[in-house]
């Protein structure tokens, strides 16, 4: 599939998806948002790919937000539309059954910021900014950031980012959580591709009930968390990479898993 706006690379068991419009610093026009889907679709149905990183094109932006110079024709079902759009791709990013790394290499702004919150881990580079700046536009994030920001930040401090629409640096990002390390620019893929390297040699199929659990679990009550917790715990003692990742233990040697 040739895309016009994403950069698509497989290497040992990892996709990088990189948004590819430095002109507008990586905006998400409604075409780079389809395609998104489509590579994030790609993703999900080969079993080859243990980690998938998302990134933007140059050293500047991660990606800068959804695209004003398109936005600002919409109307209201045109916006909603797009909206459903964004909101569609972050679900999918959540949905994947392998873990998703941000690497935030400049500005994630609005559209932006919100698709790195749709990924399980947030690396930042020394330059990268955060921020959910769209009241300075008179509308409010639609990417799924007034629910995500205040799950990754708290309420209090999700409040204050929307309404002031204000950027935060990338250390700011970290001692809120929102992003786990800040890198210097030029070490910043090979740390996400060294987190995502570790994470494709561990049972594939462990990592991905991590994944759906931790989920799940965080909008449930502690018990029933604890609930889906059990079932999958349980579950995993079925396949035989737990069989192998165990014997392996035993017997002092690398675990070789098949995901099964
Ligand atoms: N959409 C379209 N084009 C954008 C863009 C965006 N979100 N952000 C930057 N660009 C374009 C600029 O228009 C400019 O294009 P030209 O060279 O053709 O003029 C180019 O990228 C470079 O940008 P700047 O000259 O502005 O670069 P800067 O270094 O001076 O400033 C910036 C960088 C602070 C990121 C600034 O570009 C900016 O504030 N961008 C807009 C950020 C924003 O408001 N994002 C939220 C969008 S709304 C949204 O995302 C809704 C949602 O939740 C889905």
């Amino acid at each position: 599939m040739a895309y016009q706006n994403l950069l698509i690379d497989h290497s040992d068991g990892i996709a990088t998806i990189t948004i590819n419009r430095p002109k507008s610093l990586n905006a998400l026009s409604t075409a780079t948002v389809a395609e998104l889907n489509l590579a994030v679709e790609g993703v999900d149905g080969d079993r080859e790919v243990k980690a998938l990183i998302l990134t933007g094109a140059g050293y500047k932006a991660f990606v800068a937000g959804a695209d004003i110079s398109e936005m600002t024709r919409m109307g209201t079902p045109a916006a909603l539309t797009f909206s459903e759009l964004g909101h569609r791709l972050c679900d999918a990013l959540e949905a994947l059954p392998i873990p998703t790394i941000a690497a935030v290499n400049g500005f994630a702004l609005g559209g932006g910021c919100e698709l790195a919150m749709a990924c399980d881990l947030v690396y930042a580079s020394e330059n990268a900014q955060f921020g959910q700046p769209e009241v300075n536009l008179a509308v409010i994030p639609g990417f799924g950031g007034t629910s995500r920001l205040a799950r990754r930040v708290g309420p209090h401090k999700a409040r204050e980012l929307i309404f002031t629409g204000d950027r935060i640096d990338a250390k700011t990002a970290a001692a809120l959580g929102l992003a786990l390390a800040v890198l210097p620019s030029d070490g910043l893929m090979a740390h996400c591709r060294a987190v995502a390297q570790k994470i494709a040699a561990k049972g594939p199929l462990a990592v991905s009930q991590a994944k759906k659990v931790i989920a799940a679990g965080s909008d449930l009550p502690l018990q029933a968390a604890n609930a889906l917790e059990r079932q999958a715990f349980a579950a995993l003692f079925g396949s035989l990479d737990q069989k192998e990742g165990m014997a392996a233990f035993l017997e002092k040697r690398p675990a070789h898993f098949q995901g099964r």
